[in-house]
C-alpha cells in the first residue's frame, strides 16, 4: 500500500506543533500500525531526519500506552482493540491517515504524538487501592465469599488499561469513565468497602482539581474504550458519590 501521512510534530510542550505531510510505501495489511510508523522512522533515520516520537511499550493491548489519535478517532477506526493492536489491514491503498496525541488539557503534549499522562496516576494515587492489615492476622482474599455478580462486574471494570481513550473520545475531556473504572472495581469487593466513602470522594476531587471536564452523556467513551468498560460504572460512581457525600 501507498499511503499519505499527516503527523502532529510538536518540539515541547511550550513550542506549537503543526501536521507535516509524509508519503510512505510498500505498507502490509497484516503490519500493525505500530509497525507502519517503525517503518516510516527508520526511512526518517536513514535520511537525517528526526524520527516521529511515539508512545509504547508491551504491543499487546495490556499496557495502554499506545495512545494515538487516528483520523480522530483514539486508537483508530477498529472496536475494542488498542493502537498497537490496529492492523493496516483497516486502510486502503491511497488512503490519507491523519495521526494526532490525545487531545485534553490534563495530558499536555511532551513532544510530537506523546503526551504526559500522570493525571490519570494521580487520580489513582488518591484512592485507587486497598488498605491491607499485614500485623500477621492477615486474612486471604479468598476465604471472603463474594457473589459471582459483583465479582464479575469488579472484574470487568478492573481491565481499563488507564489508556485515556475515554478522554480523548469525549468533547468536555471528562475522565469520568476511567475514574469511575477504577471506583467500581473496589466498591463491588467488601474488601473495598471499608475505603469506599474517602476513596470516592478523594478520586473525584482529584479528577477536578487535574481539569478534566464533566461528563455529559453522549456517550462516545464507552464506545471508544479498548475494554468495553461500560457507562454503568459512571453511573454507580455517580450514587457512591452522593452516599458518600451525605455521609460526609
Ligand atoms: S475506561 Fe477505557 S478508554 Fe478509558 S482509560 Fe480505561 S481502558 Fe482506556
Ligand atoms: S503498546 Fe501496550 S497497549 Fe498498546
Amino acid at each position: 500500500m501507498k499511503l499519505t501521512l499527516k503527523i502532529w510534530r510538536q518540539k515541547n510542550a511550550n513550542t506549537k506543533g503543526e501536521l507535516k505531510t509524509y508519503p510512505i510505501d510498500g505498507i502490509e495489511g497484516d503490519m500493525s500500525f505500530l509497525e507502519m510508523l517503525d517503518v516510516l522512522n527508520e526511512g526518517l533515520i536513514n535520511k537525517g531526519e528526526e524520527p516521529v516520537v511515539f508512545d509504547h511499550d508491551c504491543r499487546e493491548g495490556i499496557c495502554g500506552s499506545c495512545s494515538l489519535q487516528i483520523n480522530g478517532e483514539p486508537h483508530g477506526p477498529d472496536r475494542l482493540i488498542t493502537t498497537c493492536q490496529l492492523h493496516m489491514r483497516m486502510f486502503k491503498d491511497g488512503d490519507t491517515i491523519v495521526i494526532e496525541p490525545f487531545r485534553a488539557t490534563a495530558f499536555p503534549v511532551i513532544k510530537d504524538l506523546v503526551v504526559d499522562r500522570s493525571s490519570f496516576d494521580r487520580i489513582q494515587q488518591a484512592g485507587g487501592f486497598i488498605s491491607v492489615n499485614t500485623s500477621g492476622n492477615t486474612i486471604d482474599a479468598n476465604a471472603i465469599p463474594v457473589n459471582k455478580h459483583d465479582a464479575d462486574e469488579s472484574f470487568n471494570a478492573a481491565t481499563c488499561i488507564g489508556c485515556g481513550a475515554c478522554v480523548a473520545a469525549c468533547k468536555n475531556a471528562s475522565a469520568m469513565l476511567f475514574t469511575s473504572a477504577k471506583v467500581s472495581q473496589f466498591a463491588l469487593l467488601p474488601q473495598g468497602k471499608t475505603e469506599a466513602t474517602e476513596r470516592v470522594l478523594n478520586m473525584v476531587a482529584q479528577m477536578d482539581k487535574e481539569g478534566f471536564g464533566n461528563c455529559s452523556n453522549t456517550g462516545a467513551c464507552e464506545i471508544e474504550c479498548p475494554k468495553g468498560i461500560s457507562l454503568e460504572n459512571i453511573a454507580r460512581m455517580n450514587r457512591e458519590y452522593l452516599g458518600a457525600s451525605i455521609k460526609g
